[in-house]
Formats: structure tokens, C-alpha cells, sequence
């Protein structure tokens, strides 16, 4: 369904972090959108988006669907994506979902077959296919700047921002990477970032994958908190994503670390971010290219509404997409959960 208006009425659904420094600037920033309402269950955190962004804000889900909205950003954890996605496909709403799309794979599909079944658009906010980084390799690798890709290296490690609030006495545990660790861990919530980007640079799908972790911290979770997943591709390529939410959680000086390397017949393209470096070997030549941002929100509004007046998908990653990224990510972490049973008697 295209939404033939000059201007598409937006609302949002969870007023916390990313939407906060993500999607709600980018809403106000981008041409076509006009943010109309905002769904927040916690008062105190509603008001301060309505504050510095505007908007009707709601606590009940059934009024802001009814206040005049086109579509729905959906920022909200992660385990109520699916109850505020079939409400967006109950009242008509286009949506793009934050990752991961679902908690398992039958909520995805359920989501996915209530939009299609609504004749809606649902997109999953991979918001990394926007940066420039991502767009330059996915640029190099399509030109066949390299020739034929057959290997990808993607290296996504921080710390979730600790695992202690540092800031407060006795050392709490950090909440957020807490939530983070009982919805799956390190490769569930970033993972899937690094997954959706090896299958769109690659432009192949993953045909088998195989999961080794690592539980650095101790015993706590049930999920490694680092991973190292392997994929096989459709075309013989093969990509290795390695994530962690341990890597100096206890340090003073956190230090985070990110590569992305596609190795192709011919050259190699590779961003390393620690080091501010990003270039391309070909057989004649090394080009330098510019870093950019990690994350670009205010490019992935702009596809939104291009998407929705065109009724064409273009660069966003469709739900489908959020299915495989987070359904890969989930098994994965699976996999090396049981390994780990097996090793330790
Ligand atoms: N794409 C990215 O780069 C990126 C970055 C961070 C987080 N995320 C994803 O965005 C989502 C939100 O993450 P966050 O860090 O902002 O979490 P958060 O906890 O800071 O914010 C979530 C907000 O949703 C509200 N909420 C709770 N129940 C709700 C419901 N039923 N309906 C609507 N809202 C509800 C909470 O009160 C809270 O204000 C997660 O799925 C996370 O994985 C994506």
C-alpha cells in the first residue's frame, strides 16, 4: 500500500534511548515526515521526548493508533515488538521496527504475514546500511572493485556500556546490558547488525552457520557474552562476525573495537575504526576512503518515505530481512549455549 500524501504522519512507540539520540532527531530532520504522536507507557520518560521533540503523547496504545497517524516507528524492547507491531497491522499503520525484529521466529513470522496480509510495509531498523562506511563497501564490492568477494570479517566489540553503572555506590549491575543479556546476548543484539550487513554486501544469502562463545564474565547468563559465528554463502563466500559485550567491561579506559573487511579475487576493502582507517586494494591501486558515522538514522527516514510513496523497498531492510538476521543470530547463540553444556563436565 503507497501512502499518496504530501506529508506522512508519524508517531512512535517507546520513547527510550535510541529513540531519544536515533529516531526521533532523524524524524524531525527529514523532509516529507511531521511527527505526530508519541506512545510512551512511562509517563515521566514520555514527557521528555514530548518536551524536546513535540507530538501528542499517549499511554494508551488504542488512542495513539487513532490520533491521525500514516505510520509507526517502533522503539520499544525488543519482547513487546511483536504486541505493538500487530497493532500498527490492526489499524492500517506502516512500521518500521527496531531490531531484533521478534523474540522467536514464530512471533516474526506472525509479524510479518499481519502486515502483508494488511497490504503494509514493514521495515527492520538496520540502520548501519545507511552509514557511509556500509555504503562505500557496499558500493566497491557491487563495481567488482575487488572482483569476486569470497570472505567478510566483521569485528563488533564493545561493552554495552559496561557491566556495572559505574556512576552510583556498590557497583550496581548495568540494566540495560542486563535486559540485553536475558533477550540473547552479545550476536542477538548487536549481532544481527553485522549478519544483515554480510548478506547484503555479499548480495548472497547464508546457506549454513556454525557458533563458538566465550563466557568471559562467569556464569551468570545462559548466553555467551562473546561470540564468534561462521557463515557459508550461497555464492562460496564465507564470513566470520565476532561480537562481545566483555571486551574491558572492568577497565577505567573502555575500549571499543570495529573492523569490517569484505576480501574479494582482487583487492580487499576494509574499515578498521579504532584506527580511523578506511581503504581499498585493488590489483592497480590503494584508495583511501572517508569514515563517516557508524550509524545513520536521518538516511534511513529518508528511504522510509521514499518507500512509502514509491511502494519500493530500496536500501531498507525489509522484515523478511530482520526474520533471517535475528533467526541466524538466535540459533547461532543456540549452538555454541550447547556446545558449551557438552565441553564442561
Ligand atoms: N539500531 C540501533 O542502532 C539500536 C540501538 C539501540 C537499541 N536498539 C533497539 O531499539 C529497541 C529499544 O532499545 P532502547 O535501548 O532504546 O531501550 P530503552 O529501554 O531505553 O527504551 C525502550 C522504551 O520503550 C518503552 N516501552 C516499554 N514497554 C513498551 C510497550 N509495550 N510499548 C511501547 N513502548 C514500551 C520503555 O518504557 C522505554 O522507554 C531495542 O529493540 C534495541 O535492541 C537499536
Amino acid at each position: 500500500m503507497r501512502c499518496n500524501l504530501g506529508m506522512i504522519r508519524i508517531g512512535l512507540m517507546g520513547c527510550g534511548t535510541v529513540a531519544g539520540y536515533g529516531h526521533l532527531p532523524a524524524i524531525k530532520a527529514t523532509p516529507g515526515l511531521e511527527l505526530v504522536s508519541l506512545f510512551e507507557p512511562d509517563p515521566a520518560r514520555g514527557q521528555k521526548a514530548q518536551q524536546k521533540f513535540g507530538g501528542r503523547l499517549f499511554t494508551d496504545p488504542k488512542a495513539f493508533f487513532e490520533s491521525g497517524i500514516d505510520a509507526v516507528a517502533v522503539t520499544s524492547p525488543a519482547p513487546v515488538h511483536i504486541d505493538n507491531v500487530l497493532m500498527a497491522a490492526k489499524y492500517g499503520k506502516h512500521v518500521l521496527c527496531e531490531k531484533p525484529l521478534a523474540m522467536t521466529d514464530e512471533d516474526g513470522e506472525r509479524m510479518v504475514r499481519a502486515m502483508e496480509a494488511a497490504k503494509l510495509k514493514l521495515f527492520v531498523g538496520f540502520t548501519y546500511r545507511f552509514s557511509d562506511v556500509a555504503g562505500q563497501i557496499k558500493e566497491t564490492v557491487s563495481r567488482g572493485e575487488i572482483g569476486i568477494p569470497r570472505a567478510a570479517r566483521l569485528v563488533y566489540i564493545w561493552d554495552c556500556h559496561g557491566k556495572f553503572e559505574r556512576k552510583q555506590e556498590g557497583l550496581p549491575l548495568n540494566q540495560r546490558r542486563h535486559g540485553r543479556m536475558l533477550e540473547g546476548g552479545p550476536l542477538v543484539d548487536c549481532g544481527v547488525h553485522q549478519i544483515d550487513l554480510a548478506r547484503w554486501w555479499l548480495d548472497s544469502e547464508v546457506t549454513s552457520f556454525d557458533c563458538f562463545g566465550a563466557w568471559v564474565e562467569g556464569d551468570e547468563y545462559e548466553a555467551p557474552d562473546h561470540t564468534w559465528l561462521q557463515m557459508d554463502h550461497a555464492s562460496g563466500a564465507h564470513t566470520l562476525v565476532e561480537n562481545s559485550y566483555s571486551y574491558s567491561h572492568t577497565a577505567k579506559e573502555q575500549r571499543w573495537h570495529y573492523v569490517f573487511e569484505v576480501i574479494g579475487t582482487k583487492g580487499v576493502v576494509r574499515h578498521n575504526r579504532d584506527l580511523g582507517k578506511f581503504d581499498v586494494w585493488t590489483e592497480n591501486e590503494m584508495k583511501c576512503l572517508d569514515c563517516g558515522g557508524d550509524k545513520n538514522f536521518e538516511g534511513m527516514y529518508a528511504q522510509f518515505v521514499k518507500a512509502l510513496s514509491t511502494g519500493e523497498s530500496g536500501l531498507l531492510a525489509t522484515g523478511r530481512d530482520g526474520i533471517i538476521a535475528t533467526r541466524i543470530a538466535r540459533e547461532a547463540t543456540e549452538i555454541a549455549i550447547a556446545k558449551r553444556k557438552k565441553m564442561i563436565v
